[in-house]
């Protein structure tokens, strides 16, 4: 189906585009009182995310209710682990836990790689709802988390601090290590390709945990994996956002992926000159900014534009919108980027 809105996707292969298009990191949920209702209707996150129809329900609220240049599916990177026989639970406050980890290699042994149309056929069912309602209003993002990101939750079994276990790991067990990567990377392109049968255009990889890695480590247990999956994937136009990757900028500007996503540590000159003028540059606004009043988010956002003016952008946060953000600022961030003059 002919899209109506295309911005991002232009902005996205390189193309000439009229204005700068905008999305959010975890627009869905989070900050919207309309989520929140729609969560609170169901058992949990979890419930919520398994059931097609909710779940296009609330990906769709932050085109409506915000005005943003792209939906994203409601789901979660760790579908994955669930998918590949390592189901988690959403604690209440707390975040992700599972039950059972990783840590040794008869742990391997009880894995498989996923199938993304068979093992995750809720996701790719909200895919196909949200496409519908959305009638080509704007895309539709896919996404996955980045083998790194989804093996340290696999071996952590929660988030934490130092994710000392899984980096851990890398040391004690790198040859575990690759394989568990491995399998994680299959899963994942599995997925990735479902999601975009199912009518994704565009999909991005969320390395989230990539900031904890020694450069020479993120080259090997990371970057590799992610490359991978890069050259897996010609379908759409793809994003790899690694967080706290600054040392790795200018090996990923060598990724066979159209936009690299820098977060609000990341200097913009900096960032352009060590990834070159080829890559689109999604971002990178600190998502603390949106604390302030309307004019101080706005000057922020100005200030922003200005140092990606006359290159590739997509502009959005540094990382996802914080939960306690007022979304009346994520509005005045929007409006600001649209009314930008490029
Ligand atoms: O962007 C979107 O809004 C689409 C949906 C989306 C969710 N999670 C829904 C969600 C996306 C893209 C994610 C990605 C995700 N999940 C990442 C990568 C991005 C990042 O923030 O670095 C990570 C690390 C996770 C793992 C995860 N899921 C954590 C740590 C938590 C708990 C804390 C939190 O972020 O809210 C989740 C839960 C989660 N995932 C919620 C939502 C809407 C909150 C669940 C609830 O409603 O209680």
């Amino acid at each position: 189906m002919q899209l109506k809105n295309d911005l991002l996707i232009r902005a996205a292969k390189g193309e000439t585009v009229e204005r700068t298009p905008v999305w959010l990191m975890r627009q869905a949920g989070r900050i919207l009182p309309e989520y929140r209702a729609v969560r609170n209707s169901v058992s949990g996150f979890i419930e919520l995310a398994q059931t097609p129809e909710l779940a296009a329900e609330v990906t769709i609220q932050p085109v409506d209710l915000l005005g943003v240049d792209a939906a994203i599916i409601f789901s979660d990177i760790l579908v994955i682990p669930e998918a590949m026989g390592l189901p988690y639970e959403m604690v209440e406050k707390r975040g992700p836990w599972f039950p059972n980890v990783v840590s040794s290699a008869a742990d391997l042994l009880k894995l498989r790689i996923a199938d993304g149309v068979d093992d995750l056929s809720y996701v790719i069912e909200a895919i196909k709802i949200t496409k519908k309602a959305l009638n080509g209003r704007v895309p539709l993002i896919g996404f996955a988390g980045a083998p790194w990101t989804i093996f340290a939750y696999m071996i952590e079994g929660s988030g934490s601090k130092t994710f000392s276990k899984a980096r851990a790991m890398l040391y004690t067990e790198p040859e575990l290590s690759h394989q568990l990567l491995q399998m994680i990377t299959d899963s994942t392109i599995n997925y990735l390709k479902a999601q975009i049968a199912a009518g994704v255009n565009l999909i991005q990889l969320f390395d989230s945990w990539a900031g904890i890695l020694p450069p020479n480590h993120y080259d090997e247990f990371s970057l590799k994996y992610i490359s991978q999956i890069c050259d897996a994937i010609d379908e759409v136009p793809k994003t790899v956002f690694a967080k706290g990757a600054f040392f790795a900028r200018e090996q990923m500007g060598k990724l066979n992926c159209e936009t690299i996503g820098l977060d609000w540590n990341m200097g913009i000159a900096e960032s352009r000159r060590m990834i070159g003028e080829h890559k689109t540059l999604q971002g990178n606004l600190d998502p603390a900014a949106l604390y302030g009043t309307p004019k101080e988010v706005e000057a922020a956002t100005i200030l922003m534009l200005d140092q990606f003016k006359d290159s590739r952008h997509i502009a959005n946060l540094g990382h996802g919108v914080y939960p306690d953000i007022n979304p009346e600022m994520v509005k005045v961030f929007i409006e600001t980027v649209k009314n930008y003059n490029n």
